[in-house]
């Protein structure tokens, strides 16, 4: 694992939009595996930048979501896929059909998972995989104690991610949902390369335990040790218990 510690999110963000520019020259229809939060916001406006600034061509990129919200309405602003419409696909002026992600308004909500870890394959897997980290060193919605082998499927979500995610719910965690889909920690791993930000001191502990803990179910995002091409980037506030 290599770790990169810059000086702010900012830094963080052209830093890994570079990568994702450099990757995007050797092969124009690389499958961008994208995460939601705030965290890598600065990386989908430092390549949106590049774009618009012509450094980079992206018209052939293609983007998955790593996970989603279980039942929240269709076009509702904070499912994962309007955010990532939103944050991504759009700025990056994609068409729809180079976006994919899990359906969490299927009434069979197994078969959405299975049908999501089936098409990543089919398109060829994906070539380089943003990644944040919560607080309890989740990864997607990869909450402790998921298997590391776990594939695409459905989880409930801790209290203490439904406190941090209610921010984005108008502060009212009884409006944040209880289930969610993500790809599973064994679904990430298959990507060629896995690319985690975080930013700030609320994520130095679980950085810490990431970078340097054991390989454990109970920090997912430690499983990033086992991958031969992982970089975790973090900003001087998150490196600070390294
Ligand atoms: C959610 C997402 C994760 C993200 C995490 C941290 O739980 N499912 O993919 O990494 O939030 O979000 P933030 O970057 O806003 O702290």
């Amino acid at each position: 694992m290599e770790v990169v510690i810059v000086k702010d999110a900012k830094a963080g963000g052209e830093l890994i939009a570079d990568g994702i520019a450099d990757l995007l020259r050797r092969k124009p229809d690389a499958l961008l595996g994208v995460a939601t939060g705030s965290t890598p916001i600065p990386i989908y406006d430092a390549l949106t930048a590049q774009v618009r600034a012509g450094s980079v061509d992206a018209s052939r990129a293609r983007i998955a979501q790593l996970d989603e919200y279980v039942g929240l309405p269709a076009g509702h602003p904070e499912s994962y896929r309007s955010t990532v419409l939103r944050q991504v696909v759009e700025p990056l002026g994609l068409p729809a059909d180079h976006f994919m992600g899990p359906d969490g308004s299927a009434e069979d909500v197994q078969a959405a998972c299975e049908a999501y870890d089936k098409a990543l394959v089919d398109a060829g897997g994906v070539d380089l995989q943003i990644l944040g980290i919560g607080t309890d060193g989740h990864i997607g919605f990869n909450e402790p104690c998921s298997s590391l082998a776990s594939r695409t499927r459905i989880k409930t979500l801790t209290e203490q991610t439904r406190v941090d995610n209610a921010r984005f719910f108008d502060d009212d965690i009884d409006q944040v949902p209880h289930h969610v889909i993500t790809q599973g920690i064994g679904t990430i791993l298959e990507a060629r390369h896995l690319v985690l930000l975080a930013t700030g001191e609320g994520k130095a502990e679980a950085v810490a335990q990431t970078v340097e803990g054991p390989v454990a179910a109970l920090v997912p995002a430690s499983a990033l040790q086992l991958h031969p091409h992982a970089t975790v980037v973090v900003d001087e506030a998150a490196a600070s218990k390294l």
